[in-house]
């Protein structure tokens, strides 16, 4: 009877033993599971658009092109990387926008809005862009490339991302 009591001890702290040492593996492997999950999340992220608002739409001016400069930040796992960028807003009514990329279509150079003039000119090479942004003179290959654009809630947003080149010349 002793003898039997002895063996239910044993066997009894055996079990506890087995099932604290199970309960331990079972937490470690789940906390392992949350921390690298956290730590690797970044990586997984699907990545978002990043509409910037460029304010109101009734502040644009019909007809009138108008630079506007603002900070891009893209996000790159765990770090938000901030740039400086600007596009050149164009509107018929207020309603649709035309937003062109600030770099001239030949080298890059950034072009300006001549008022006399009513285009758009690049100092670089002496070329000149219409009011809609096709090549008017000088040696760049395409028209003005775009920026894709919405109004939501009244305000002016864009992607500052060239999605589509402007039409070849
Ligand atoms: S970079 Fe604009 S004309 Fe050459």
């Amino acid at each position: 009877m002793e003898e039997k009591d002895l063996n239910n001890k044993i066997s009894r702290r055996s079990f506890l033993t087995y099932v604290i040492v199970s309960l331990g593996g079972l937490m470690g492997a789940i906390l392992t599971g949350l921390g690298g999950g956290y730590f690797l999340s970044p990586i997984w992220r699907k990545k978002e658009d990043s509409w910037i608002d460029l304010g109101l739409v009734k502040d644009f001016t019909e007809g009138e092109p108008l630079k506007i400069n603002f900070t891009v930040r893209k996000r790159d796992a765990w770090s938000t990387i901030e740039s400086k960028s600007s596009a050149w807003i164009i509107t018929a009514n207020q309603k649709d926008f035309i937003a062109f990329d600030p770099k001239c279509t030949h080298l890059g150079c950034p072009y300006r809005w001549s008022v006399e003039k009513r285009q758009f000119l690049c100092p670089c090479h002496t070329a000149t862009f219409s009011v809609d942004g096709e090549v008017v003179s000088g040696p760049p290959p395409r028209a003005l490339d775009r920026y894709p654009t919405k109004v939501v809630g009244g305000h002016l947003l864009i992607l500052p991302q060239v999605v589509g080149k402007g039409k070849e010349v």
